[in-house]
C-alpha cells in the first residue's frame, strides 16, 4: 500500500548524515552511467510569473525511480501564500506502482543541503573552520548542517539583507549546531574571514566582490538557480575550480556561470568537473592549498530521488508515515492509518513556506 510522508513525517526519519551518504553514493552511480535523469521540464505561467518544474530519475542499478514537480510563484509572498510548493513521487519502476508519496519542499531542503556538504567535503580544506553564509532565508539551515556535518566548523558568520531574518537565524540555529552564529553587517565581513563560503540567496546580481576572497576558500553557490540569477562576480568564477552538480542543468539554467560566458570571461572549458567525476576520482579535487573551489549547484533529479529512497526505507523500518489507498471501495482516496505517533517539527526545520 502507498504511504505518504508529511513534513514532519520527513524531519522526524531522515538525518542528514545519511542524506549525505545516499548523495555520495547516488553521484557515483551517476557518474558510472548508472542514471537516467533528464534536464528538469519547466512550464511557465506567465500571467502568474509562476513556474512548475518537473523532475523525473530513474537509477537503473537500485530500481528506483521518481519525480518531483516543483512550483515557484514569487508573487504568492503578497497573498501570503507559499512561493514554493512541492510534491515527490515514488514509484517501483518494474510493475510502476506508486510507492509513496512524500513533501517535496522538506526533501528539497535536506537533499540541497547533503549535495553542498558532498561538494564541501571533496573540495573544502580539512582544517576549514569558519563557514560564511550570505542568504538565511529557507534553505540555510540545512546548508549550515551539511557543512558542520563534514568539517570542524567553529564559528559561523552570516549576512542577509533583512536584518531580522539574518537574527532569527542565529537565534534558532546556534544551539542546534551548537556553534556561535554572529550576524555581519556586510557581505565583505562575511567574506575575508570564511574558509567556506554559501551563497544562498534569491538574487539577481553578485553578492559579494569576488576580490574578498581568501586563497583556499571553497564555496557552495546554491541560489541562482535560473539564466538571469547571479550570485557570483567574474572575478571569483575566474578565480575558480569549478565543479557543477551536473554540466546539462548548469549549462542550462546557472547564471553564475553562464552570464560570464556570454560576456567571454570564461568558457565551458572554465568548468573543471562535475560532482560525479570528482566523487568516482575520475578528476581531481583540488591540487593546491591556496585554489579557490566552487561547487556550482542548480538542482539535480537524482538528488532527490535518493533522498526520497531513504525516505521511504526509513518510514517502513519506523513505521512513521500515513497508509492510503487509491481503492477504496467508496471510491475517496483515503487515509487508511496513521502509523507512528508523537511527531513533533524541529523548528529549525520548519521550511519557511511564504
Ligand atoms: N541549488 C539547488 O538545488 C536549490 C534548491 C533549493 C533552492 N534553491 C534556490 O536557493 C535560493 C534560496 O532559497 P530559499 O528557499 O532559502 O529562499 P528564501 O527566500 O527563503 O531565502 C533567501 C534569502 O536570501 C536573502 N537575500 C536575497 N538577496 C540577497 C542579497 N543580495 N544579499 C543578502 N541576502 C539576500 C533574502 O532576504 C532571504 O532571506 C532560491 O533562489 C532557491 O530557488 C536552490
Amino acid at each position: 500500500m502507498p504511504i505518504i510522508l508529511s513534513r514532519e513525517h520527513l524531519c522526524r526519519i531522515l538525518a542528514m548524515t545519511e542524506a549525505i551518504q545516499a548523495l555520495e553514493d547516488g553521484f557515483r552511480e551517476y557518474s558510472r552511467g548508472h542514471c537516467f535523469v533528464p534536464v528538469r521540464m519547466p512550464v511557465r505561467i506567465e500571467k502568474a510569473n509562476g513556474i512548475f518544474l518537473f523532475m523525473p530519475a530513474y537509477l537503473k542499478k537500485e530500481d528506483s525511480f521518481g519525480t518531483k514537480m516543483i512550483s515557484v510563484f514569487p508573487e504568492n509572498l503578497k497573498k501570503g501564500i507559499s512561493t514554493l510548493q512541492s510534491v515527490y513521487l515514488l514509484n517501483d519502476p518494474m510493475p510502476g506502482e506508486l510507492l509513496a508519496l512524500m513533501d517535496g519542499i522538506f526533501l528539497t531542503a535536506i537533499r540541497t543541503g547533503a549535495a553542498s556538504a558532498v561538494a564541501t567535503k571533496y573540495l573544502a580544506r580539512e582544517n576549514s573552520e569558519v563557514l560564511g553564509m550570505i542568504g538565511t532565508g529557507a534553505q540555510a539551515p540545512f546548508q549550515a548542517e551539511g557543512v558542520c556535518a563534514v568539517r570542524p566548523i567553529k564559528t559561523i558568520l552570516i549576512f542577509d539583507r533583512v536584518d531580522e531574518i539574518a537574527k532569527k537565524f542565529s537565534k534558532t540555529n546556534s544551539p542546534r549546531l551548537r556553534v556561535p552564529i554572529e550576524v555581519m553587517r556586510s557581505t565583505h565581513e562575511v567574506v575575508v574571514k570564511s574558509d567556506i563560503l554559501v551563497t544562498v540567496t534569491t538574487s539577481i546580481q553578485p553578492v559579494f566582490d569576488g576580490h574578498d576572497l581568501k586563497p583556499g576558500t571553497h564555496i557552495n553557490a546554491v541560489g541562482a538557480y535560473t539564466p538571469e540569477m547571479r550570485e557570483l562576480d567574474d572575478v571569483t568564477v575566474r578565480r575558480a575550480r569549478i565543479v557543477v552538480d551536473t554540466y546539462e542543468g548548469c549549462l542550462a539554467e546557472a547564471g553564475d556561470l553562464l552570464i560570464p560566458m556570454k560576456a567571454g570571461r570564461i568558457s565551458k572549458e572554465s568548468i573543471h568537473a562535475d560532482l560525479g567525476e570528482i566523487v568516482l576520482g575520475k578528476k581531481p579535487c583540488s591540487t593546491e592549498e591556496d585554489e579557490i573551489t566552487l561547487f556550482e549547484s542548480v538542482g539535480f533529479a537524482l538528488e532527490d530521488l535518493v533522498t526520497a529512497r531513504l525516505a521511504y526505507h526509513r518510514a517502513k523500518e519506523s513505521g512513521t508515515r500515513f497508509e492510503f489507498s487509491f481503492t477504496h471501495p467508496s471510491g475517496k482516496h483515503q487515509v487508511t492509518e496513521e502509523v507512528g505517533k508523537g511527531i513533533k517539527l524541529d523548528p529549525a526545520h520548519a521550511v519557511r513556506t511564504a
